[in-house]
């Protein structure tokens, strides 16, 4: 699973770092790492160029190792797989909504609904990983000194079973590639746990938490939007969109909508009643 993980630049942070929810964090007090740090690939209008682990000082080791492994993520590489236009269309995101960007990584969507949801929205941007937080907050504070305002973005640490967003403050949680839905082994089980029982059941059980917060945190109406992997696409216990779309049934969601546009990664879209 680590080799999967690294391949995919998402290394796990590990359980013991996981925090009680953090109060949403000003953006403007993060430090701008030097600019000649910058990663020169992978910018385009929309994606702020990613920050290289070297631009980074005060980190612990575990933040250190984070960014190591997530740095690229942030990247137009990606668009490939992920196709954004055609995926933020079918987000159907306006200005002056609030999203939760749960498991927000290094930003790649983050930074792109502050754009979309425009100056009175806002946008939660949550990981259980400090380092995603502080590479977050990097980039926010060498932007807004190049004039590019992203003050529309909280940075929240969540904990591993709840968004950290007030309850109903959101139009839309969004999750990508957050693997607490497919993934036994990001449920932070114990040995035993991941060895006995049945898996699905397991997996309902430790995401159980994180599925009524996220119905807490939306809006009557509001939509939780999720993308992941489709079943084999790549390593790992794939749960399809049949499975997740019931699970998330039994917390009182209604399904929405269900989007194939990518050939790799399945996207369901879940509707929290009026
Ligand atoms: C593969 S990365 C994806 C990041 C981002 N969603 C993207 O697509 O660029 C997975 C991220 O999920 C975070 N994560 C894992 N479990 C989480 C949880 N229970 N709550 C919030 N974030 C979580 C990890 O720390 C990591 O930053």
């Amino acid at each position: 699973m680590l080799s999967l993980l690294l391949i995919l630049g998402c290394e796990p942070p590990s359980p013991s770092t996981a925090t009680a929810p953090a109060a949403a964090t000003a953006p403007a007090a993060a430090t701008a790492p030097a600019d000649n740090a910058r990663a020169s690939a992978g910018h385009e209008a929309g994606l702020p160029e990613a920050l290289r682990p070297e631009a980074f000082t005060e980190l612990t080791a575990e933040e250190q190792r984070y960014i190591e492994g997530n740095w690229k993520l942030l990247s137009t590489q990606r668009d490939v797989r992920l196709r954004p236009a055609e995926t933020l269309a079918r987000m159907a995101l306006k200005p002056g909504m609030s999203v939760v960007d749960l498991g927000a990584g290094t930003g790649y969507f983050a930074f792109r609904f502050s754009e979309l949801v425009g100056p009175e929205g806002h946008v939660y941007a949550t990981d259980i990983a400090s380092g995603a937080l502080k590479y977050m907050a990097a980039i926010i504070a060498r932007e807004a000194s190049g004039g590019r305002d992203y003050r529309n973005i909280s940075l929240v640490e969540n904990p591993l079973d709840g968004t950290g967003v007030a309850a109903g403050s959101a139009d839309v949680v969004f999750v990508c590639s957050i693997h607490i839905f497919s993934h036994l082994d990001m449920l932070y089980l114990s040995e035993e746990e991941l060895t006995s029982g049945d898996p699905v059941a397991l997996m309902a059980a430790g995401r159980a938490g994180m599925i009524q917060s996220i119905f807490e945190t939306l809006k009557p109406g509001g939509r939780f939007v999720y993308m992941e992997g489709r079943p084999g696409s790549h390593a790992g216990l794939d749960l399809d969109l049949d499975a997740v779309s019931t699970l998330l049934a039994g917390f009182g969601f209604t399904e929405a909508a269900r989007h194939d546009h990518l050939k790799k990664m399945d996207m369901l879209v879940m509707e929290k009643p009026l």
